[in-house]
């Protein structure tokens, strides 16, 4: 088949819903509770499944994805526009044919540019969404104007939340101000850190209560992951922990994780074709 008529045809698939890769928007409302190291092993637990997936660090100016897995990104995001180079030109390989893009410290600019460049960007990511089973985002603490829109146009949201109680309100500010902008959106929430199975899941039930008390809004659970050394041992040889020690009691909570995730909401596909970059680009034309 010339490539022509695969395009067509992975065209056609992705409007009928198929071939579309799911994109995921992994936030939280406080830093440090663990994003990098769940988006980034996750990730490869997914691409160790045989699935195909991107990891894309959009931390504004605190991107690191590739300081965790001892890669160094030879071109960013913002080299796209600077270079002219194409999408393909910035994806760097990582463990399992894990596909990564760097954000780059040149984000925040590149957010605000005009609407013309931003198309440009959005262009190239949705030759990404026929090629990926699953995009991940790997975001900063908080929202800011220039991110939400990821965010909001990703067809699920990981939250993340550790058991302290700071964390505890602050995922809930975030997951407010998210339902506040889309109500129908999908938030799932991942406690990490957590001492005991129990803690965890007692975390995640508050969480829930208050969601639906008062915003009347359902919550999912992803899951519970352990406090475990492993990570900063991980951490301090670059190396994702799932791979430093596939044993440890996180990595196992997480092949978990991934298997439920997988077998239960994972497969819905989202209907309509390439929903994620259409939302995109309303948004950057609403600005
Ligand atoms: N499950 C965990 N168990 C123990 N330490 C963890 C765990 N998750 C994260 N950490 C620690 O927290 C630090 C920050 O994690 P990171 O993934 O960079 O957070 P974020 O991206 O949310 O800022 C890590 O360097 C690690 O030491
Ligand atoms: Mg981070």
């Amino acid at each position: 088949m010339s490539d022509q008529a695969a395009n067509l045809r992975k065209r056609i698939n992705q409007m009928n819903g198929e071939n579309s890769a799911k994109t995921i928007s992994v936030v939280s409302g406080k830093g440090g509770v663990g994003k990098s190291n769940f988006s980034l092993n996750f990730a490869i637990t997914l691409a160790k499944r045989d699935n195909k997936v991107l990891l894309f660090d959009l931390d504004i100016g605190m991107g690191n994805v590739d300081i965790l897995m001892g890669l160094q990104a030879k071109q960013t995001i913002v080299d796209l526009y600077e270079k002219e180079l194409s999408v393909y030109d910035i994806i760097e390989s990582g463990p399992y044919s894990l596909s990564y893009i760097a954000g780059g410290s040149g984000l925040k600019e590149l957010f605000q540019m005009s609407e013309e460049k931003q198309r440009f960007f959005l262009n190239q990511l949705d030759e990404l969404i026929l090629e990926y089973d699953y995009i991940i985002f790997d975001m900063g603490a908080g929202a800011s104007l220039d991110t939400i829109h990821y965010i909001l146009a990703s067809d699920e949201i990981f939250v993340i939340s550790t058991p302290e109680p700071t964390s505890i309100m602050d995922a809930y500010a975030m997951m407010k101000h998210i339902h506040y902008y889309d109500q129908s959106k999908s938030m799932h929430l991942l406690v990490n850190q957590a001492s005991s199975k129990k803690e965890g899941e007692q975390t995640t039930k508050r969480l829930q209560q208050v969601m639906k008390r008062f915003l009347q809004k359902d919550i999912s659970s992803l899951g519970v992951l352990p406090k475990d050394k492993v990570v900063s041992k991980a951490v301090l040889t670059q190396t994702p922990f799932s791979m430093f020690n596939p044993d440890a009691k996180i990595s196992r909570a997480l092949e978990e994780l991934v298997a439920n995730y997988e077998t239960g909401t994972a497969r819905k596909r989202m209907n309509g074709s390439s929903t994620f970059i259409n939302k995109l680009i309303k948004f950057v034309k609403e600005r």
